[in-house]
């Protein structure tokens, strides 16, 4: 696929089936991360997958938080934490792995893991994948963080949804750059 076309045209896709990326098309995806611009070369990011039963698993832990925030969830609210990461083949989780370092400052390095989060999910689409980054309450959550070993001031940055699109999505429409752009 063309760079540009690839810039331009990329959409996210919520509605997910198998396949997801596998292989060699999967490690195309972690190869795009480690390209990205990346301060220090300090690498402040990794990957957890979470596919086949540790989707239900993860979605165990959401809806023990769901619980404990609100004991008197709803069936529908305790079925959508139950099943949050059944909704794709595979979820890719990108956490921060923020390092001490004396002139890259903690922001450079979550940018850095942002962008990685980027790469794949374009990296994704030019292979014919699709997938769609979220966050949502259980990013933050303390249950989750523990379950995939977050700690500090390391962040889950987001749960990218990962698999082949089922119906596309309309293309989110995007402004006139004059309405960003000033000159200096
Ligand atoms: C850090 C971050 C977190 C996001 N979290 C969510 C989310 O929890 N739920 C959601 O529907 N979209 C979320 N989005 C937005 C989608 O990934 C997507 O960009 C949006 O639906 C617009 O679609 P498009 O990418 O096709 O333009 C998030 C995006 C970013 C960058």
């Amino acid at each position: 696929m063309d760079a540009l076309e690839l810039l331009l045209n990329r959409t996210s896709e919520p509605k997910l089936e198998a396949p997801a990326p596998a292989g060699d098309a999967l490690e195309t995806l972690y190869q795009a991360a480690f390209r990205v611009p990346d301060h220090g070369l300090l690498q402040p990011y990794r990957f957890v997958v979470i596919a086949g039963e540790g989707r239900s698993r993860l979605g165990q832990v959401c809806l023990k938080a769901l619980l404990q925030q609100n004991p008197d969830a709803d069936d529908k609210a305790k079925d959508k934490a139950a099943h949050l990461f059944e909704r794709a083949p595979m979820v890719m989780a990108v956490i921060s792995n923020v390092k001490e370092h004396p002139k890259v400052p903690v922001f450079e390095q979550l940018v850095t893991a942002g962008l990685a989060a980027h790469a794949m999910q374009m990296a994704a689409v030019a292979q014919g994948f699709g997938g769609i980054w979220r966050t949502g309450s259980y990013a933050t959550d303390y249950h989750v963080r523990q379950a995939l070993g977050v700690e500090g001031e390391d962040e889950i940055l987001g749960f990218l949804y990962l698999g082949t699109p089922v119906k596309s999505k309309f293309k989110v429409p995007r402004p006139d750059s004059s309405a960003f752009v000033s000159q200096f």
